[in-house]
C-alpha cells in the first residue's frame, strides 16, 4: 500500500513499525511544492547538494534536531548522523531518512510531522546529507555526479552557508 494522502507513488513506511506513513498527517502548507512532488514520485530528494537550500536546512536543523544530535550532527543524546554507521540502514535512502524524520523512531526520536512541513523535511535532509563525512561508497543517496564531486564535510572549511543566497529552489534542472 502507498502512504496515505498526498498521492505518493513511492512506498513510505515508519522506520520502526513498518506501518505505511500517514502523509495526511502532514502540515497543510508546504506539502505540494515541486520538490515534494518530485520526491513523492521518485524517492529522491531534489534538494540534495543544492547550495541555496543549505541555509534554511541548517537553520531548521538547529531548531529541530541539534539539541539531541549535536550542532553538526556529531551525536549527543541522539546518534551521530554524519558517519556511515546507521542503526536503521534504511536511512541511507532518502525515503528512509524522510520516514524517520516524519514518523520518528524509538524513544526521544519523535515524529516531526507537526513541526516541519514536507518541504522543510526535504530541506533538513539536504543539510543532514551535506554534513556527511564518511566514505562516498557508503552514501547511496548521492547521484553519480554528486559522488564524483564528493568531499567529506569539514567544519573548518565550510563556507558554503555564508555564501548562499537563502533561496531554496532546485537550480540544477
Ligand atoms: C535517531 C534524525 C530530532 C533523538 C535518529 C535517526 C535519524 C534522526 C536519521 C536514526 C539514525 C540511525 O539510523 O542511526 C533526526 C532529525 C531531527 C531529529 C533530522 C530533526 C528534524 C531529534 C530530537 C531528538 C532526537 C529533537 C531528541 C528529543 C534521537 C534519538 C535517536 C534518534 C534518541 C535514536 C532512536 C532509535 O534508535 O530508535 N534521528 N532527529 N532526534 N534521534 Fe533524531
Ligand atoms: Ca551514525
Amino acid at each position: 500500500a502507498h502512504a496515505a494522502g498526498s498521492g505518493a507513488t513511492i512506498d513510505l513506511h515508519n522506520t520502526v513499525t513498518g506501518e505505511p506513513l500517514k502523509l495526511d498527517e502532514a502540515l497543510a502548507n508546504g506539502h505540494d511544492t515541486p520538490a515534494v512532488k518530485q520526491f513523492l514520485s521518485t524517492g529522491h530528494n531534489p534538494y540534495n547538494e543544492v547550495k541555496s537550500c543549505f541555509p534554511s536546512g541548517k537553520s531548521l536543523f538547529l531548531t529541530a534536531c541539534s539539541g539531541c544530535h549535536g550542532e553538526y550532527a556529531e551525536g549527543k543524546l541522539g546518534p551521530n548522523l554524519g558517519d556511515n554507521y546507521w542503526t536503521y540502514p534504511i536511512n541511507t535512502t532518502d525515503e528512509g531518512l524522510f520516514a524517520t524524520i516524519f514518523g520518528g523512531a524509538n524513544g526521544m526520536m519523535g515524529p516531526h510531522n507537526e513541526d516541519l512541513t514536507l518541504d522543510e523535511i526535504l530541506q533538513v535532509m539536504a543539510w543532514v546529507r551535506h554534513l556527511y563525512s564518511g566514505p562516498v561508497q557508503d552514501a547511496p543517496w548521492f547521484t553519480e555526479e554528486q559522488k564524483k564531486n564528493y568531499a567529506p564535510y569539514k567544519l573548518e572549511t565550510d563556507a558554503v552557508v555564508a555564501k548562499a543566497d537563502g533561496l531554496c529552489a532546485p537550480s540544477n534542472e
